[in-house]
């Protein structure tokens, strides 16, 4: 039985009070997560106990500085089963780690007229990036659509993968439809049509457990403020024989082994990948959050994010006029977004936080898939590890407050 009780006592920031001083009810880990005591401190005693730059000092708090962040990086393989740490590099965020796939892998690999297949649910990060590129190397962007239920259609990515794309770019969780793709069967697919495959891990990661030899994608990118950790700090993980032939991203300190004036030898992986100081205290957050996660389970955090999820679902629809976009059950992720006729999206957050509940309002950063079900925003509330289902009942008893207010 997962201990909610326990785990809000972690997080001292959901008993404070919200608006109007009611209680808050934090419904937008979408966006970013809380963070537990756990995580806080051991990033503040880095700072107040070991503070110094990485891999640069022979004193001593500079190797503790250096295991400390290099420890985080072990973390992190082993809650991805990578095979090697040189497989994960720090990124400040999932951006950044799509930018860098985009500009280094496909920089040297895409030229004029190789596709790229995305998805019409991606967020603007697994797109503008694409979209960069396509314009200035004539790269041709496909595009999987979403049917009505919020589900890709997998018909026309089979036609997709018969005109050979060099990569296919995909969300492993939507942010807005909660769909989780079936990944299990995209990715050899794609790889049988000679595709690599990059996995959005964004709202993935967070939630469900990630195993990269199990789900053999090429790369995976994710963030660590929407898994308890600090902002600042994300993760690209990529095979090793990929990374080793890209080149580097960033230039600067740290990624080069020899430098000339006029010319430069790189450094081995991972750090080829990490010129510059890179956020230290926020990767040893990081590991903290994985050792947070770890202790809960993946799985028994996945278990019970779902069971809010199909409950909040169920209590939803209750709700006069309301419509939920996404997958009603099954497997599924626990953003749930939604409109109720005649009320703007804004105007419901707004009346909800009114009663001290948080959710977001807008296109979430994923514009085309609310083109696509011809909506301008939704409003999304988003769950996890210390929601719990006193917060679903706040949430529809907001919700039937504001249709009220409306009638
Ligand atoms: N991508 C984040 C969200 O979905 C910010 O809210």
């Amino acid at each position: 039985m997962f201990n909610t009780q326990k785990i809000l006592n972690d997080f001292p920031i959901l008993t404070r009070p919200g608006a109007n001083g009611l209680p808050l009810c934090y419904l937008d880990s979408g966006a970013t997560s809380q963070r537990p005591n756990q995580v806080v401190a051991a990033a503040a005693r880095f700072y107040t106990e070991i503070n110094a730059n990485v891999h640069r000092g022979v004193y001593r708090i500079s190797e503790e500085a250096t295991e400390a962040y290099e420890s985080a990086r072990e973390k992190i393989r082993a809650f991805l089963n990578a095979g090697s740490t040189r497989e994960i590099i720090f990124t400040s965020g999932t951006t950044e780690a799509i930018n860098l796939v985009a500009r280094s892998w496909g920089a040297k690999n895409l030229n004029s007229g190789d596709r790229v297949v995305v998805t019409e649910f991606e967020h603007h990060s697994n797109l503008v990036p694409w979209q960069m590129l396509a314009a200035e190397k004539e790269i041709v962007l496909d595009v999987i659509p979403v049917l009505d239920d919020g589900t890709l259609d997998l018909d026309v990515y089979r036609e997709l993968l018969k005109l050979g794309p060099k990569l296919i770019a995909v969300s492993g969780m939507s942010n807005v439809l909660g769909t989780i793709p079936p990944l299990e069967s995209m990715i050899p697919a794609a790889h049988e049509a000679g595709a690599l495959v990059l996995v959005d891990g964004a709202q993935l990661v967070p939630h469900l457990k990630t195993d990269v030899r199990v789900l053999d994608a090429d790369f995976l990118v994710f963030s660590g403020h929407k898994m308890l950790a600090p902002t600042g700090i994300g993760v690209l993980y990529g095979k090793e024989t990929l990374l080793k032939e890209m080149p580097p991203f960033f230039g600067g300190g740290d990624m080069i082994r020899k430098v000339f004036l006029r010319s430069f030898t790189v450094a081995d992986l991972p750090y080829k990948f990490e010129a510059g100081t890179k956020p230290i205290a926020q990767a040893v957050g990081l590991g903290a959050a994985i050792d947070y996660l770890n202790l809960l389970g993946m799985d028994q955090v996945a278990a019970h994010e779902h069971e809010l999820t199909l409950r909040a679902i169920e209590s939803l629809q209750a709700v006069p006029g309301l419509t939920i976009y996404g997958p009603l059950g099954g497997n599924r992720g626990s953003a749930v977004s939604f409109t109720i006729e005649g009320i703007h999206p804004h105007d419901i957050a707004s009346l909800l936080d009114r009663e001290g509940i948080c959710v977001r309002a807008g296109h979430h950063c994923a514009m085309p898939i609310h083109d696509r079900f011809r909506i301008p925003a939704t409003t999304r509330a988003s769950f996890y590890l210390y929601n719990t289902e006193a917060d679903i009942e706040r949430l529809c008893s907001g919700l039937k407050k504001v249709v009220s207010i409306f009638a």
